[in-house]
């Protein structure tokens, strides 16, 4: 039996295969629809086992043999969705198998990812359950429009994180993320990783708030995401991963919160540091008049604004010293966040310590505290 009646498989919809036959396959039931990953369209299967949800791409030539082996005769009842009929296949234990056809209406042929105004990297339509229960994406995969903000800030961490590892050779990647709150970045990159590129990913998420840790392992483990953890700490004093870690990244950790992932990064050899600040109020709270930058310290809005600048120059300025080359790239429109600044760092060169003297005299001069400088340099 062949029930890709079709030459061309991009003329299938969505593939339903429920009521196993065979019970020793571990998912009562498999979807397959067409999806756009990384510019190749291919097929995504969802396939559910008990409360988890199991994620597998399969490139369209293969497809034929994948149904053989995975869907023919292990389901009941296999349903067929092409742009206007459904074809249902009824297996029977004894290998018979009942053809049934129905007409429908034409249905929307527009796949996932594809021939979209904006083509991001996760686009609205994509099949990443996680979305919908973190309340991005509606139950038909809508961006939910109060949440279209995160969504560009989570899209534009993975687009980044996707020019930085495009040409990753490794198989393997651990990472941390610190203050993960709600972990929509978390669960994207996880997904980006595990789905996207097929590397095996580890991540732990670290967060003050036990509830919100709670409800992400939860769903964790809803999606069979076997290597994403969640973990209750105050990432300023409690014990953190002591493993290999190959990157951290953080996405509005406040205010030292950011230092503390630097710091873990440097103290660690972590090569790669991808981190968005935010609430930079250290500075703003100890800065003085001090010299010729005063006239920036008059007005309390250009104050906050010029100590948040001045905070993530130093934190640059300190990840060089310790072996790392830095950027800081526009995250994503001012419109969408004010807090935009992102610090990418890869360690790459010897430590050299040659920013020092120069924070240190501003530090002097205009009597301000930085926390990183402290965990670094020790004064
Ligand atoms: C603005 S939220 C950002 C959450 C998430 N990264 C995102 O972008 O959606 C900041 C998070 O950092 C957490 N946080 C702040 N200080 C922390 C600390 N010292 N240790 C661990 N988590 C911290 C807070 O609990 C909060 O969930």
């Amino acid at each position: 039996m062949n029930i890709i009646e079709t030459k061309n498989p991009s003329q299938i919809l969505k593939i339903t295969a429920s009521n196993l036959i065979d019970k020793h396959c571990q998912f009562f039931r498999i979807t397959l629809r067409q999806v756009q990953i990384g510019g190749k369209v291919c097929f995504q299967a969802e396939k559910f086992k008990d409360k988890q949800v199991f994620h597998e791409n399969i490139d369209m030539e293969s497809l034929q043999t994948w149904l053989q082996t995975n869907v023919e005769f292990v389901y009941k009842q296999v349903c067929v969705v092409l742009e206007s009929t459904d074809v249902t296949y009824l297996f029977s234990a004894n290998g018979k198998c009942k053809r049934l056809q129905k007409v429908t209406e034409t249905k929307n042929t527009q796949v996932s990812g594809v021939n979209r105004t904006k083509n991001y990297l996760i686009n609205e339509g994509d099949n990443i359950p996680a979305l919908v229960d973190l309340g991005v994406f509606t139950k038909d995969l809508k961006i939910v429009r109060p949440m279209f903000d995160k969504f560009k800030q989570i899209n534009r961490f993975v687009e980044i994180l996707n020019h930085q590892f495009k040409d990753y050779t490794g198989n393997k990647i651990t990472i941390l993320d610190f203050g993960c709150g709600k972990s929509y970045l978390t669960f994207i990159v996880y997904y980006y990783f595990s789905v996207i590129k097929s590397v095996d990913v580890k991540i732990i998420g670290y967060d003050l708030k036990a509830d919100v840790v709670k409800n992400c392992n939860a769903l964790a483990q809803k999606y069979g995401y076997k290597n994403l953890h969640f973990v209750v700490a105050d990432v300023s004093k409690d014990k953190l991963a002591d493993e290999h870690i190959d990157c951290v990244i953080s996405l509005h950790a406040c205010d030292t919160a950011t230092d503390y992932a630097l710091h873990y990064a440097i103290s660690h050899y972590v090569k790669y540091i991808f981190s968005v600040p935010c609430c930079q109020h250290e500075i703003n709270l100890s800065i003085q008049s001090g010299g010729e930058l005063d006239c920036l310290l008059k007005y309390g809005l250009i104050k906050e604004r010029t100590s948040a600048l001045l905070t993530d120059a130093i934190r640059g300025m300190i990840l060089e010293d310790c072996g790392y080359s830095v950027d800081m790239l526009e995250f994503v429109d001012f419109a969408h966040s004010p807090k935009n600044i992102m610090i990418r760092a890869y360690r790459n060169k010897a430590k050299s310590g040659k920013n020092r003297q120069n924070i240190q005299d501003l530090m002097q001069k205009y009597h301000f505290n930085q926390t990183l400088y402290k965990l670094v340099y020790g004064d």
